[in-house]
């Protein structure tokens, strides 16, 4: 072996045991008390929790947005190391007119040199022909299975209508891929946005204009239609970032009849309310969907205790103030997104182990078993047993930290959680074997990180 990982508790989304972990070229080679070292060298992990390393399967790294770029994959994946998170999968969105072929091509070419841990790719589908048809059916088999569309940005190109969702479901069917599906009522919300798109009500309101044009129902009724689409045409669909406690019910509803029907939601969904766009800063929370109400963010924790939510992921899609103050007053032209990846382990250890009573072995699933399973890389990601990529995570459970944007590897000069007080931070990560990131600093290279091809028909 290379490497031992000594003494630490090893938590899997089933168990918590006590062992060591053998590493060998890159791969977990054992798992057991008391492993001969030999010549390896050896990492104590006495008091430390050894977690398989976070997956984040929604993230958005260099992409051009709201009229700006977001963080770049260099530093932004560098950040992830820092948290913990060990892959992350981002989106090849396809231009109307053009295959996805040509988004896939130019994300790999974009990343490559530049990625510091493992990485994916969804498709993105804007248009729907008999060459997008193909195009899914061919990387459904070859290592693209996901396809995220959206039911909203009509100005930005991407919607994808009715009409699209229900052909690429019916064809997910037979390929056993997933659609992840943005569900917002785009003709609903685009008129509500004109309503409070005055001088008066935004000099009055703010970035708290976001809140008024964006009531729960501009999420949930997207969620119903898209269940009831799945439904009908037996197809495979996943809510992305869900932000209301009625999606969550909704889901549960149509899960318990049948329907192949998963769900995600973020820390800022949890952790955040819409008072922030009460605050003088509150511009900088703009992200899509907005945070809602506290009743919110209680029903989509108990949609993740009774796994109606089965997936923590960040949409991270990093702008730092100067992009944010682009907005100008205007809550239509703020960047939307926000930094996420450097703290999704932590703050959810924090809130969910610490504060909600969530299981290590739950925890471990939400942010790495179940995304792994459901999006294709399991058993290589994913979980800590022979044979998987040595992606590990020892995560100190005594280590009190403060958040602060300062600190943290991002190049983002705020953090939606600043000032959080974390109950655990990871002490150090395993990307691959390699010691990647020790107590939030970042030791790994770019182009370090390799192209993941994923399986179709994952459940969870
Ligand atoms: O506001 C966000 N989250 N930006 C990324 C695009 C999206 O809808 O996920
Ligand atoms: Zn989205
Ligand atoms: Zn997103």
């Amino acid at each position: 072996m290379d490497l031992v990982i000594a003494n630490g508790k090893v938590v899997t989304d089933e168990k918590v045991f006590a062992a060591d972990v053998g590493v060998k070229n890159g791969k977990i080679a054992a798992i057991g008390k008391k492993l001969p070292a030999g010549k390896a060298e050896v990492i104590d992990a006495r008091g430390k929790l050894v977690l398989p390393g976070g997956i984040d399967m929604h993230v958005h790294l260099n992409l051009f947005f709201c009229g700006t770029y977001s963080e770049d994959w260099d530093t932004s994946t560098a950040a992830a190391a820092a948290g913990g998170v060990t892959t992350v999968i981002d989106y090849a969105i396809q231009t109307k007119g053009k295959t996805l072929q040509e988004a896939v091509e130019s994300r790999i070419a974009d990343a490559k040199d530049k990625v510091a841990i493992d990485y994916g790719l969804h498709g993105g589908i804007t248009d729907w022909n008999d060459r997008t048809r193909d195009e899914l059916r061919r990387y459904a088999r070859t290592g693209i299975p996901s396809f995220k569309m959206f039911m909203i940005y009509r100005s930005q190109g991407w919607m994808a209508d009715d009409g699209i969702l229900f052909s690429a479901l019916e064809e997910t069917r037979s390929t056993g891929a997933l659609i992840m599906l943005h569900a917002e009522s785009a003709f609903v919300l685009d008129l509500l946005t004109e309503r409070y798109h005055t001088p008066e009500l935004m000099k009055t309101h703010g970035a708290w204009c976001h809140t008024l044009a964006r009531p729960d129902f501009t999420e949930y009724e997207a969620i119903q239609r898209a269940a009831t689409w799945a439904r009908v045409t037996g197809g495979r669909v996943y809510i992305v970032h869900m932000s209301t406690a009625e999606g969550a019910r909704i889901v549960a509803r149509a899960k318990a009849d049948g329907v192949a029907i998963w769900a995600e939601t973020c820390p800022q969904y949890l952790l955040l309310t819409d008072r922030v766009f009460k605050r003088p800063d509150g511009h900088l929370f703009g992200t899509c969907p907005q945070v809602k109400k506290q009743e919110d963010s209680d029903g989509l924790l108990l949609g993740l205790k009774s796994g109606a939510v089965q997936v923590l992921s960040t949409d991270t899609c990093t702008f730092d103030s100067k992009q944010k103050a682009m907005w100008e007053g205007d809550f239509t032209r703020i960047p939307f997104g926000m930094p996420g990846l450097e703290t999704l382990l932590a703050t959810m250890h924090t809130h969910l182990v610490g504060k909600h009573r969530f299981s290590l072995q739950e925890l471990v699933a939400l942010t790495s078993t179940n995304p792994a399973r459901l999006f294709g890389l399991y058993p290589q990601k994913g979980t800590i047993a022979v044979g998987s990529d040595a992606e590990l995570v020892m995560f100190d459970p005594a280590r009190r930290v403060t958040i602060d944007h300062e600190k943290l590897v991002t190049r983002c000069d705020w953090s939606p959680f600043q000032g959080m007080k974390l109950t655990g931070y990871p002490h150090l990560t395993l990307s691959r074997g390699r010691v990647v990131a020790r107590d939030g600093t970042f030791l790994g290279e770019r182009g370090w990180g390799r192209f993941l091809k994923r399986k179709a028909g994952g459940v969870v």
